[in-house]
C-alpha cells in the first residue's frame, strides 16, 4: 500500500476518509478541534449526543461534515489523552484500518500520527502507523478458491503531521515498510500448510530471496552434507520423514566485510507430529507452525534487504519434519551431535533442541558477533507467559537488557527467565553426556539449558522461545509475524555500522 506524508491543513484535503482522534471523555484532539472549528462546531455537537465518548476501540463515522473536503470523518476513540502510549496507539490504528477496509473508502488521511504519544517521537509514531496498518490489512487467502478481498480495499494512507515532523515521519515510513514486508513474509511461510511448506519449500524460498536481492546469498546443505559434518542430532529427527532435511543459510551483507555478523538461527520443523513419542490428536494441525522460528529468520532477512540496513546478518535454518516411521528415532536412542557431545533421546517430541544444537555448532563458522535463536520450543512457555511475551534466556546480561528494550520499543515483547546451572542437573543421563528432556518442571528453562551446552563459545548468545507468541490459536488462528519486529529493533539499535 501507498504511504505518504502531508503537512497541509487536513480540512482542506480531498479524501475518502479523514481519521481524527477523540479522547476519553469527549475531549477533542488538536486535529478534531480543527475540524470542529472548520465545521462550525459540528463535531462537538455530535459528541454531545453521546454516541462516542473516546474509549479505545470505539468509533463514529460522520458523512457530509460542513467545511471539510473529506467524504467522511472517522472519529476514533483513543482513551485518556495523557495516557496515550504506543501500545494504545497501535490498537487505535489497527481498529481504524479494519474499519476503513470495511468501508467504501479507498484513500484516507489519518491525523493520528500527529498525536502526542508517550515515549515516542515522530519517527516511532510513523513507524507504528505503517506497521499496524499493514498488519491489520494482512490476509492469507492463497488456498481460498475465491479470495475474500474487501470490495473497497484501502489503497493509500496519508499521514498528517506537523511540518517539522515531515523528515522523521518519512524515515519512519520507509523503515516500517521493510519491517512490515518481513512480517508479512514470515506470516505467509508460517501459515502455509505442511504439505506445501516442506524443508524443500523453505530452501526454495531462500533461493528466491537471493534472486530478488543482490545483498543476499544463500546455500543449502543436503542430508549427505550434514552427515559429513557429523550432524547426528539434526539427522536423527529427519530419519522418520519422507521429506529430506535441509540446512539453509542466508547471508545478508550490508556492512563492511570485516564486520562480524549477527547470526539468527530459526527452528524449521515444518510439521511436528512428535515422532514416536507421538502427540495427541487435538489441535495437531497447529504443529505446521513449528517452523515459526525459521519463518522469523526469513522475515528478518527480507526486512534487512528491503531496508538496505548497514549490518551483516546471517540466517541459519535447520529444517525437517518430525514424523513417526519404521526408520524413526526411538526413545532411548543415543545420538552424536556435531559438537562431539552425545545425547540420549528420552522423548522424540523434544526435537527442536536436537536440530538447533547442530545448527548452533555450525554457526561458529560465521564468527558471529552475536547469536540469537528463535524456536517454538516448549509448550511450557505458553503456560509461563501466554501469548504476550516470548521467553528470553541468555547468560549475557547486556544482551538481555538490549533485547528486552527492543521488545518494549517494537511492541514485540520478551521476558527473561533464568538460566542457572542448577537447572542443568535435570538433563543428567546415565548413558550419554546428557538427555534431551529434563522433566516437567521448568520445561522452557531446561530446553534452553540444553541449547546452552552448544553455545559456550559465544559471548553473546540468546534464545527466544516463541511457542506462545508466533501464532494465535482459536477461531482467528494464524501466524503473528513475531518476533520479526523485535529482531529488527535489536539489529537497528545494536548492530548497525556507525
Ligand atoms: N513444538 C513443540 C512445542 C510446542 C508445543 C509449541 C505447543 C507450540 C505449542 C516442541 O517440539 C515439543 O513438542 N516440546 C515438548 C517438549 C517436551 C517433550 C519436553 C513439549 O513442550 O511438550
Ligand atoms: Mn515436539
Ligand atoms: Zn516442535
Amino acid at each position: 500500500m501507498d504511504f505518504t506524508v502531508t503537512t497541509a491543513d487536513p480540512a482542506t484535503r480531498k479524501t475518502d476518509a479523514l481519521v481524527v482522534a477523540v479522547f476519553d471523555r469527549r475531549r477533542l484532539s488538536d486535529a478534531a478541534a480543527a475540524i470542529d472549528e472548520a465545521s462550525n462546531g459540528h463535531i462537538k455537537s455530535v459528541l454531545a449526543d453521546g454516541d462516542l465518548d473516546g474509549k479505545p476501540e470505539t468509533s463514529l463515522t460522520l458523512y457530509g461534515v460542513p467545511g471539510v473536503k473529506a467524504k467522511r470523518v472517522v472519529l476514533v476513540g483513543c482513551g485518556k489523552s495523557g495516557e496515550l502510549d504506543l501500545r494504545t496507539y497501535r490498537r487505535a490504528t489497527t481498529f481504524a484500518t479494519r474499519l476503513l477496509e470495511r468501508s467504501g473508502a479507498a484513500t484516507a488521511v489519518s491525523c493520528l500520527p500527529d498525536l502526542r504519544v508517550r515515549g515516542a517521537d515522530a519517527h516511532a509514531v510513523a513507524r507504528a502507523t505503517v506497521e499496524a496498518t499493514e498488519a491489520a490489512r494482512y490476509r492469507f487467502d492463497e488456498f481460498k478458491s475465491k479470495p475474500e478481498t474487501p470490495t473497497h480495499p484501502l489503497k493509500g494512507l496519508v499521514l498528517a503531521v506537523e511540518a517539522d515532523a515531515r523528515k522523521a515521519s518519512e524515515a519512519g515510513i520507509a523503515e516500517a515498510r521493510a519491517i512490515a514486508a518481513g512480517v508479512s513474509f514470515c506470516k505467509d511461510l508460517a501459515n502455509r500448510p505442511a504439505n506445501v511448506c516442506t524443508p524443500t519449500h523453505l530452501a526454495e524460498q531462500a533461493g528466491a530471496l537471493a534472486r530478488e536481492f543482490d545483498t543476499i546469498t544463500t546455500t543449502v546443505l543436503e542430508e549427505s552434507d550434514m552427515a559429513e559434518l557429523g550432524m547426528g542430532a539434526l539427522l536423527a529427527v529427519s530419519r522418520g520423514s519422507r521429506q529430506p532435511a535441509k540446512l539453509i543459510t542466508m547471508e545478508y551483507r550490508g556492512a563492511r566485510t570485516d564486520t562480524k555478523p549477527v547470526v539468527l538461527v530459526g527452528k524449521g520443523v515444518t510439521f511436528d507430529s512428535g515422532g514416536i513419542s507421538i502427540k495427541p490428536a487435538a489441535a495437531m494441525d497447529e504443529m505446521k507452525y513449528d517452523m515459526g522460528g525459521a519463518a522469523s529468520v526469513f522475515g528478518a532477512m527480507r526486512a534487512c534487504a528491503e531496508m538496505g540496513i548497514r549490518a551483516n546478518v546471517v540466517g541459519v535454518v535447520p529444517s525437517t519434519e518430525n514424523m513417526p516411521d519404521g526408520n524413526a528415532t526411538r526413545p532411548g536412542d543415543i545420538l552424536h551431535t556435531m559438537s562431539g557431545q552425545t545425547v540420549e533421546v528420552l522423548n522424540t517430541d523434544a526435537e527442536g533442541r536436537l536440530i538447533l544444537c547442530d545448527a548452533l555448532t555450525y554457526a561458529k563458522r560465521f564468527e558471529p558477533d552475536a547469536v540469537l535463536d528463535m524456536a517454538t520450543l516448549t509448550g511450557a512457555c505458553i503456560i509461563a507467559l501466554g501469548a504476550h511475551a516470548s521467553a528470553l534466556l541468555t547468560r549475557n546480561d547486556g544482551m538481555a537488557k538490549h533485547l528486552q528494550a527492543a521488545g518494549e520499543k517494537s511492541g514485540d515483547r520478551c521476558w527473561r527467565l533464568p538460566l542457572w546451572d542448577e537447572y542443568q542437573e535435570q538433563l543428567k543421563s546415565p548413558f550419554a553426556d546428557f538427555a534431551n528432556v529434563g522433566g516437567r518442571p521448568a520445561g522452557t528453562i531446561t530446553a534452553a539449558c540444553f541449547l546452552a551446552r552448544f553455545t559456550r563459545d559465544y559471548d553473546r548468545w540468546a534464545h527466544l522461545d516463541i511457542a506462545g507468541t508466533a501464532w494465535t490459536s482459536g477461531a482467528d488462528k494464524g501466524a503473528t509475524g513475531r518476533p520479526v519486529p523485535l529482531l529488527m529493533q535489536y539489529i537497528l539499535d545494536h548492530h548497525v555500522q556507525a
